[in-house]
């Protein structure tokens, strides 16, 4: 690509910022300062001066440029079930998921989800996404070409499932070990592909399945885990019953040798003490899906807690549990959700937890979630506002002072008013991938 420079104000990390500490350090706060990316699609520089001549400029002053949004943990299968009314999860998945999800067996359907899945994803400003595919081994290679197609640094695998499920979403160990390692073969490593063993959480997978799971760790370096913990009461209660002789729901993981430092696990609301030592011992990450977590009524995950236990926790919308793919949307039902359960965080903490948090609790914090160089130049080009309310309330947080607590205001208003509508661009290794269409009047 032509070496292109895009002057914005620039925001991103250079640090994890505190739960509620509104003029933290960690901010990197550069106003009309221009973003230079390589011909290879790398961040070349951020300098106040244009550059000279052979950079394609781009001036896109007054508005806000960030990093891409990382999503740690959505399922591509659910944009069918988003918003579907009613349940609680055991309910939510037998009524509404696992009937939808039985559909991507038909390689039609999972081509046309996962392209319509990575559009949607560019064009609400997540760049990078762990991804739950389905139960059909098609699902995640349509993923995965889709991502390499589009130059996304994606995360994916097969999901696990060999009981407690209906019929034709059920795998067994000798087929779903053997598809493991195809699309191992195919896809991890290549380009800025990585795979993922899936097992979908302890209630769906026999002892020996997850046993299988954690011979592919052993046996591949540099795979991650993904899966569900201890995200409803009812769900506990049963993995209790499931597995009576482990001391946790996170016992079972670590009992197969599934909690490694590349393992993202989903909620942990109904964790303990004794959980979080042993996640952060093993250098495991939880995902915070807040949108989800109000949506099925599964509680309020404590931040806080997990945060004081030493467990890196990153920001993810589990669409469709999660209502949204907006990570805006995320974040902003991240700040009720903790204020519920007593917590006020902080604009910086929430838009950490979906950039540089996010792409460290992926070990991946030297290609994605800062726009230092040298870094892939996955960004986004946003709008401070849309509409007269969220004009009117940035023209008021812009008559604050020049510290980094006046600038909280502004920033904690716009990701609370904002969504994909304030979306301009997108870029995914420089390269223009979301551009939005005029705005109507
Ligand atoms: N637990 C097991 N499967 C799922 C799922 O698809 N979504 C959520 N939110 N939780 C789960
Ligand atoms: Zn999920």
């Amino acid at each position: 690509m032509t070496p292109t420079a895009i002057r914005a104000d620039l925001l991103d990390f250079q640090a994890e910022p505190g739960l509620d500490e509104r003029a933290s350090p960690a901010v990197r706060w550069r106003p009309g300062h221009w973003l230079l990316i390589n011909g290879d699609g790398r961040i070349a520089a951020v300098q106040a001066e244009a550059p000279g001549d052979d950079w394609h400029k781009l001036d896109h002053t007054g508005r806000l440029l960030l990093p891409g949004f990382i999503d740690t943990h959505v399922h591509a299968p659910q944009l069918d079930v988003i918003a579907s009314w009613g349940t609680e999860l055991l309910d939510w998945l037998n009524t509404y998921t696992f009937p939808a999800e039985a559909a991507y067996a038909d390689p039609a359907v999972a081509h046309a989800g996962a392209e319509r899945f990575l559009d949607a994803l560019l064009a609400h400003g997540t760049t990078s996404a762990a991804v739950f595919a389905t139960v059909h081994r098609i699902s995640a290679d349509a993923l995965l070409a889709g991502a390499q197609a589009r130059g996304m640094r994606l995360i994916t695998g097969k999901v696990l499932m060999d009981t407690h499920a209906p019929d034709t979403l059920r795998d067994d160990v000798v087929q779903a070990e053997a598809d493991c390692e195809a699309l191992i073969a195919r896809w991890h490593g290549q380009g800025r592909l990585a795979y993922a063993v899936t097992p979908r959480f302890a209630a769906t997978s026999s002892e020996a399945q997850l046993a299988m799971a954690g011979r592919l760790l052993a046996r591949h370096p540099g795979l991650y885990l993904q899966t569900h913990v201890a995200e409803n009461r009812a769900e506990v209660a049963w993995v209790a019953s499931l597995f009576p002789h482990d001391r946790s729901y996170l016992g079972v993981y670590a009992r197969h040798g599934l909690l490694t430092e590349r393992a993202v696990l989903a909620h942990g609301i109904w964790l303990d003490d004794a959980d979080r030592r042993q996640m952060a011992d093993a250098g495991a990450q939880i995902a915070f899906c807040p949108s989800s977590n109000l949506f099925l009524g599964s509680g309020l995950f404590g931040w806080g807690a997990a945060r004081a236990a030493g467990v890196n926790v990153s920001l993810a919308s589990d669409v469709g549990g999660g209502t949204a793919l907006c990570q805006l949307r995320t974040l902003a039902d991240g700040y009720k959700v903790q204020a519920l359960a007593g917590q006020r965080v902080t604009a910086w903490a929430l838009l950490h937890g979906a950039t540089r948090g996010a792409a460290q609790a992926l070990r991946l914090g030297h290609e994605l979630g800062s726009l230092e160089p040298g870094a892939v130049a996955d960004v986004c080009v946003w709008d401070w506002a849309c509409g007269p309310v969220a004009q009117r309330r940035d023209d008021i947080a812009q008559q604050r002072g020049p510290t980094v607590a006046d600038l909280h205001e502004r920033v904690f208003a716009w990701l609370t008013l904002a969504d994909e509508r304030n979306l301009v661009e997108a870029r995914v290794a420089g390269q223009s991938r979301f551009q939005r269409g005029p705005v109507p009047a």
